[in-house]
């Protein structure tokens, strides 16, 4: 089975939002990606909208083709954007506002009480509940209770890790994966792949989902950066000839 590729727009709009500009507009970006082949777009909504706006969500909706997956945590006023724009797939995540991005998987177990009526409200609009976590067997079997259709397990350490410990990392994502499909949940995976890290967890064939970001918009500066250039010397070189 074909992995879906979700491409994470966010890091466009950090860019956006350095200069208070109106470019580069995730939405734009996210035409490239889907035309490019992704299966899909992923925004993280934070609480102090440090990169995506509500404006994104509200026109992602409108021009994405493929799925659109709202990360987000399960804040009131995140909810209440959710169950105005409807996207087909909400992933909770945890939030913290210091972190410079999500840290770690969502404590499920620890939070079961506020955890549920959000996925139950969410569910009853329509949309798909994943729930971000680590491949921890408490977790997945309190996602699965409750009502969660996927659980995306948290590469971030995996990525991180390097050696044996890489290993270890990548043993464990699998044994999750594989009992997350045991109790009848989706399978997507993310955070911190890359192109060079990306190959054993697209082999793990319970997976059946990748959310990826930062590495593909770094990437993308770097492989668009000599076209960069080259368009504003002939824009100097324009204005100098005065044509
Ligand atoms: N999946 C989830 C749930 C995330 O929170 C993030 C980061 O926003 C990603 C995937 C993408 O991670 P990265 O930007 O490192 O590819």
């Amino acid at each position: 089975m074909r992995v879906a590729l979700h491409v994470n727009v966010d890091h466009v709009a950090t860019l956006r939002q350095a200069r208070g500009t109106r470019y580069p507009d995730p939405v734009e970006a996210a035409f490239a990606a889907e035309r490019a082949g992704a299966d899909g777009i992923t925004v993280h909504l934070r609480e102090d909208q440090r990169h995506i706006q509500p404006r994104d969500v509200r026109v992602l909706r409108e021009t994405v083709r493929g799925l659109l997956n709202l990360e987000m945590a399960s804040a009131e006023s995140t909810v209440a954007l959710a169950l105005e724009v409807l996207p087909q797939h909400v992933t909770l995540v945890p939030e913290r506002r210091e972190e410079r991005t999500t840290e770690g998987g969502l404590d499920v177990v620890g939070q079961r009480a506020s955890l549920g009526p959000v996925i139950a409200k969410l569910r009853a609009a329509g949309i798909k509940v994943s729930l971000f976590i680590a491949p921890d067997d408490a977790q997945i079997e309190a996602s699965k209770a409750l009502g969660a259709e996927q659980v995306e397990l948290h590469t971030g350490d995996y990525a991180n890790a390097v050696g044996d410990a890489r290993a270890h990392e990548l043993a464990s994502l699998a044994r999750g994966a594989a009992k997350a499909h045991a109790l009848g949940l989706r399978v997507a995976a993310g955070h911190g792949l890359t192109a060079e890290n990306v190959g054993p967890i697209a082999a793990i064939p319970e997976v059946v989902e990748l959310n990826i970001g930062h590495a593909i918009v770094a990437d993308a500066v770097i492989v668009g950066f000599a076209p960069a250039v080259r368009a504003m010397r002939r824009a100097i070189a324009r204005g100098r000839s005065g044509r």
